[in-house]
């Protein structure tokens, strides 16, 4: 593992375009539970009835109680020395790219800048109808907040099954996987498209692939690195500078 370690950290400092993508695995040693673990949300809830257009429309109170919940677990949670060392990382850099899965905005509160939340952030809020977003709202919502432009019903900005991603945020997520040099995964389960997609695009543009998770994924066999261990274990290790 050491050798790999150092591997991984070469790698990283001799890359010109460095571009990480993050899943729920980075913020579990947060405290934020993941979602296809044992213990994770999917295995309690099923997706379908609190995370689609379709359970908004039946029942907009029961999934603003779903998210709310959340935030309320959010609320406590503080970026671990992994988020950390990708927030200071980025200050060495020209070009470094983060892109997220989450949406507990933790990347943000570690001081990390380009940030690419493609799943959205459970802190913003849209109205149906206009589509004003309110930033960084962490009151009480209630369980069915109205816009105060044009009050219509709002709902929480993150990205449902069944819907598109940001198309401009998106296209910025596949200029950094095709432009960057070295690509690492850190904490995901890579089976949610597009983002489990990132890393071939990558790989297939020449970069060198390192995966940090504690199991093996989809991705394992085809990463140049895989680091068999937690998100706050290794990426410390391999961005120190
Ligand atoms: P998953 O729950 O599918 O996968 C989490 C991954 O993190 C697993 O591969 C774990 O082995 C790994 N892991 C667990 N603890 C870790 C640790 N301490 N350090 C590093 N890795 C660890 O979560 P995602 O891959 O992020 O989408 O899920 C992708 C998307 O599916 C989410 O963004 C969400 C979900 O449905 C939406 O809500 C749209």
């Amino acid at each position: 593992m050491n050798m790999l370690i150092e591997k991984a950290k070469e790698i990283i400092a001799s890359s010109e375009k460095v571009t990480v993508l993050t899943g729920a695995g980075i913020s579990a040693e947060s405290g934020v539970p993941t979602f296809r673990g044992k213990d994770g949300l999917w295995h309690n809830y099923r997706a379908t009835d609190l995370a689609t257009p379709e359970a908004f429309e039946r029942d907009p109170s029961l999934v603003w109680e779903f998210y709310n919940w959340r935030r309320s677990l959010l609320s406590s949670v503080t970026p671990n020395n992994a988020h950390e060392a990708l927030a200071r990382f980025e200050k060495t850099r020209v070009v470094f790219t983060l892109i997220t899965q989450n949406i507990d905005g933790l990347h943000g509160r570690a001081g990390s800048k380009n940030v690419l939340e493609i799943h959205g952030n459970i802190w913003k809020m849209r109205c149906t109808s206009c589509g004003t977003v309110i930033i960084d709202y962490r009151g009480d919502v209630g369980s069915l907040p109205r816009c105060d432009a044009c009050g219509a019903l709002m709902r929480p900005d993150v990205v449902w099954f069944g819907e598109s991603l940001n198309a401009e945020v998106l296209t910025e997520a596949f200029n950094a996987s095709r432009e960057c040099s070295s690509m690492i995964v850190v904490g995901t389960s890579a089976v949610v498209q597009p983002a489990a997609f990132f890393p071939y695009e990558a790989k297939h543009s020449q970069a060198f692939l390192i995966e940090i998770n504690p199991e093996a994924t989809p991705l394992s066999g085809d990463a140049d690195i895989s680091l068999r261990g937690t998100a706050t274990e290794c990426v410390p290790l391999i961005f120190e500078q």
